[in-house]
């Protein structure tokens, strides 16, 4: 059968790797690659260009996260898009209490269908911008992919971590370079320690590329930085 221009092409069968990643969940993951491949499309939301090649470079791509989340971790996905990688985590891993955290209402109501869909009781929408829910939200760990550069995105995102939580940002094969430029700016937003590391090596190729930021304090910037000392620039003396 061909699609008509409306017609948006139909999601691909999984690759076997999928069976090994996705294990009992994939009947979900399948439902899901089929919501994007058609919704998803229709509603603008994933480029008809990416239909072909859903599973490996976005829902394996994705899934392969989950090594790094410990058992009943809250999860913020910051900029979740169509569901990029929160929906996939929370579908294969219901011990996890997920929240997707995005700004603009044509993906929330395409992301609240998707939960009701896939029967996602672990998974909550949430509309709004990251640095609006300071106070609101907190999680063990935010996930993002492909929302901001990485200074932007640890602005955004360490607030919304509690101690030992970490930010886990999917990156490129630039991802090295870019913790490189951004590291300074980063340590000066909270202590934090910052590794890349890269998961699902035999499972998808290239491997998902992930930059980890994980805080070691409470809260707040660091000792000594200049918004620790109030964030205000010294008034001269009054003469
Ligand atoms: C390029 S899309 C990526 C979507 C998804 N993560 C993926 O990988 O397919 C970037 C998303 O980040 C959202 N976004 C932009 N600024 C944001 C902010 N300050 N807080 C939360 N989300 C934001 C956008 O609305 C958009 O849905």
């Amino acid at each position: 059968m061909t699609s008509g221009p409306d017609v948006p092409p139909a999601a691909e069968a999984p690759p076997q790797e999928a069976e090994a990643v996705f294990g009992d969940s994939l009947p979900k993951a399948r439902r899901y690659a089929e919501l994007l491949a058609d919704d998803g499309v229709r509603r603008g939301l994933i480029g008809p260009r990416e239909v072909p090649r859903l599973w490996g470079r976005h829902l394996i791509n994705c899934a392969v996260v989950e090594e790094l989340l410990p058992e009943g971790a809250d999860v913020i996905d910051v900029g979740s898009g169509a569901g990029l990688p929160g929906v996939v985590l929370g579908l294969m891993r219901p011990d996890l209490n997920v929240t997707l955290l995005e700004p603009l209402l044509r993906r929330t109501v395409f992301l609240e269908e998707a939960v009701q869909t896939l029967e996602l009781p672990n998974v909550q929408v949430r509309r709004g911008r990251a640095e609006e829910v300071r106070g609101d939200l907190s999680a063990d760990f935010v996930t993002a992919r492909a929302v901001a550069p990485l200074g932007r995105l640890a602005g955004w995102s360490l607030p919304l971590l509690r101690k030992n939580g970490s930010l886990l940002a999917l990156k490129g094969e630039q991802a090295e370079a870019e913790l490189a430029a951004a590291e300074k700016d980063v340590s000066k937003l909270r202590p934090s320690v910052s590794d890349v590391i890269r998961v699902g090596r035999g499972k998808v190729d290239p491997a998902t590329t992930v930059v980890r930021v994980t805080v070691t304090s409470d809260g707040g910037p660091p000792p000594g930085s200049q918004k620790s000392r109030g964030g205000k620039k010294k008034r001269g003396r009054k003469r």
